[in-house]
């Protein structure tokens, strides 16, 4: 029998994605693809569903992830990023359920110094509320046994930097491009397909910690969206190169980068690098811009 996966913000980016990617060697069940069904932060309806479908895993992709927002609205994205989770692993311990479970985290509380990758055990930083919130949850279920894993990762859908950038030629914006801030994120579809990969082995094996997750090396957001401009063959210039220091609302790390060792080794993935990565992606998903 096919083992069931419940997948929590499952109209987001990364949760709609790995429904995508899941459903034809899981029972897929999920929270509405187009929009969500139910608001998980009351505990009625969290109720409902770890009842009705009985997950053998739980993946929650479930988040605020603005960081301006949640900065000015801390009681309510808390109620999402930190208080779910903990109200999952209450109904867990009630009522006996078994089911293994995967945080999605982030790279905010990473700060390396010069462009050194941080690893898991890294002092992390907090400069924002989301990245309180996400180190909150953190804490939660490193104490439930669950597996966290950190990540940034690019997409075209919604206001993801890839797909901002694209957007921002086709519109002839002039944009600002950060030198200042660096990252290893890894492409949606490529995050999806390595989740599946890991899950036999989290459902099977009691792996519950901090991991990791992105491409091996890393790049200024500037270069990073240079490199897709250039792919595209764009011709491009309407964009200038800037700190970022006087752009942003919320203060954030400048350098985010992911030692990703710890995850290639406990799961035997070799992850991918960075400029590979974004010509697949660009292969994979066809995207074309007409100037
Ligand atoms: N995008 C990135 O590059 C990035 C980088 C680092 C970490 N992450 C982490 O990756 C995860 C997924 O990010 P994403 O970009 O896919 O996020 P997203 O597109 O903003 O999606 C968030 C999801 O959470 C749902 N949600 C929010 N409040 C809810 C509530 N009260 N009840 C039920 N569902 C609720 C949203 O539903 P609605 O659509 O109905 O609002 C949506 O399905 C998050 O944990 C995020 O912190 C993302």
């Amino acid at each position: 029998m096919k083992k069931k996966i419940l997948i929590l913000g499952s109209s987001g980016i990364l949760g709609k994605n790995l429904v995508k990617q899941l459903k034809v060697k899981y029972k897929v069940l999920h929270n509405g693809i187009k929009k969500r069904k139910i608001d998980l932060t009351r505990l009625m309806p969290l109720k409902q569903i770890l009842k009705n479908s009985k997950p053998d895993l739980i993946i929650n992709c479930a988040a605020i992830t603005n960081l301006d927002f949640c900065e000015v609205n801390k009681v309510q994205s808390k109620r999402v990023n930190v208080d779910i989770t903990n109200k999952l692993f209450f109904l867990k311990k009630k009522n006996n359920y078994n089911f293994k479970f995967i945080q999605i985290s982030t790279d905010q509380m990473y700060n390396g110094k010069k462009k050194l990758k941080s690893s898991e055990n890294c002092k992390p930083v907090s400069f924002n509320e989301y990245t309180k919130q996400k180190l909150a949850v953190e804490k939660i279920c490193i104490r439930n046994k669950a597996v966290v894993i950190r990540l940034n990762f690019f997409s075209k859908e919604k206001k993801n930097i890839f797909n901002w950038v694209i957007k921002s030629c086709k519109l002839n914006h002039r944009i600002n491009l950060f030198k200042d801030i660096h990252f290893n994120p890894i492409s949606v579809s490529s995050l999806s397909k390595i989740i599946e990969k890991i899950i036999p082995k989290i459902l099977k094996d009691d792996i519950g910690g901090i991991y990791n997750l992105g491409c091996k090396d890393n790049i200024s957001k500037s270069n990073f969206c240079i490199y897709v401009i250039n792919k595209l063959n764009l011709n491009y210039k309407n964009y200038k190169i800037v700190s970022s220091n006087k752009f942003i609302k919320t203060r954030r790390p400048k350098n985010m980068s992911m030692n990703v060792s710890k995850f290639q080794k406990k799961f035997k993935i070799n992850l991918p690098i960075l400029k590979n990565e974004i010509n697949n992606y660009l292969k994979e998903t066809n995207v074309k811009i007409q100037n």
